[in-house]
């Protein structure tokens, strides 16, 4: 009898356990292996729903500090991730980017790509521009390198434009994703591409009504600044899905959209529930010692220093807490 109870007790326990978070720094590379998309989901080289959870770097020519193995290590170790996120700088007012010094980028870049694979964990290699349409040959001939370079290697997930601002979705952004997804798939068959959305990757909406066709394993971006966007964009979002479209949030905030305090820990949690609800994956903006509200890290930290609990800021430690949950 007591034996039948504690079976009863077992399935009880699973059945209410019904999203896939876990703690992502045990989510490894090794244990699930090539991703791809299968309706809304990320599912693993076993079919099985994966949801990773972690960081995203900062701009890279702003914080280059954190652009090395160092820094990835304590992503994983201590800020609990299996994701990390490179945000390639393209081009910035005074400090350049890739359009100025091409390989001062793609150094960075391999720095962490690397570390992440030696780290076992996803990397997400990012176009963080918000005009890319305007230079799209650069595009195309950054992603065709670096997709040359890491074809078949399962730790890569591509992003082509991290936000773009007021450009169609029809007449722009969506021919522009196109290009590019073209230029990757010539390399790299099988390893995922998130596509940016209108409205600095909010208006997943757009995509939903005039998806990309004929391609396999694409995704479409999300963001979201818990302090700004709020019920109105789940909701968004969440017909998104039901139209079929799946979401990668390859940043979000735990603060305003402009970065700046104070952390919305209320509105957060409602993100993060909805998010595990959906099993969906997410990257927390961000790994920099900057001084502001969205910063993990206090002033002054240094790379070997990355994640360890005395230099998170009060959005660090929410945001590690979550990626361990
Ligand atoms: C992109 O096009 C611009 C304008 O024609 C040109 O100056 C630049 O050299 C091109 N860059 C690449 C990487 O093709
Ligand atoms: C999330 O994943 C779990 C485990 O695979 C599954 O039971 C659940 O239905 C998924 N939720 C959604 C909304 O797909
Ligand atoms: C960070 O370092 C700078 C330069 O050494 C120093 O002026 C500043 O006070 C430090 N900030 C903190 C919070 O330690």
């Amino acid at each position: 009898m007591k034996f039948v109870l504690a079976l009863v007790g077992l399935v009880l326990t699973c059945s209410v356990d019904i999203s896939v978070s876990k703690d992502a720094a045990l989510e490894t590379v090794s244990k699930h292996g090539q991703l791809s998309v299968q309706g809304v989901d990320i599912v693993d080289e076993n079919g099985e729903k994966v949801q990773l959870k972690g960081m995203s770097l900062f701009w890279d020519v702003w914080m280059p500090q954190y652009y090395n193995k160092e820094a990835i290590d304590g992503i994983h170790d201590l800020c609990h991730s299996n994701v990390v996120r490179a945000a390639m700088s393209v081009e910035t007012e005074y400090d350049g980017g890739y359009i100025e010094t091409p390989e001062d980028t793609l150094e960075r870049l391999y720095a962490v790509v690397d570390a992440a694979i030696e780290d076992d964990i996803y990397v997400i290699i990012d176009w963080h521009d918000h005009e890319a349409d305007q230079h799209l040959n650069y595009s195309l001939e950054f992603f065709d390198i670096v997709s040359k370079k890491y074809s078949g290697v399962p730790n890569i997930i591509y992003e082509t434009f991290n936000e773009p601002t007021g450009q169609s979705w029809n007449n722009i952004l969506k021919p522009y994703h196109e290009a590019v997804i073209n230029a990757i798939r010539a390399n790299d068959p099988d390893n995922i591409i998130v596509v940016g959305t209108p409205t600095w990757s909010q208006s997943v909406d757009q995509a939903a009504a005039n998806p990309i066709t004929g391609q396999k394993n694409i995704m479409y971006t999300l963001h979201f600044y818990a302090g700004t966007h709020k019920q109105w964009l789940r909701d968004t979002a969440t017909n998104a899905l039901n139209n079929g479209i799946p979401i990668f949030v390859t940043e979000y905030g735990t603060v305003n959209a402009d970065a700046t305090d104070p952390v919305d820990e209320a509105e957060s949690r409602l993100w993060w529930d909805w998010l595990d609800e959906h099993n969906l994956s997410y990257a927390n903006w961000a790994i920099s010692d900057k001084l502001e509200g969205a910063s993990a890290l206090v002033a002054n930290t240094t790379a070997a220093e990355t994640c360890q609990e005395e230099f998170l800021t009060e959005s660090g430690r929410l945001v590690v807490a979550q990626n361990k949950a």
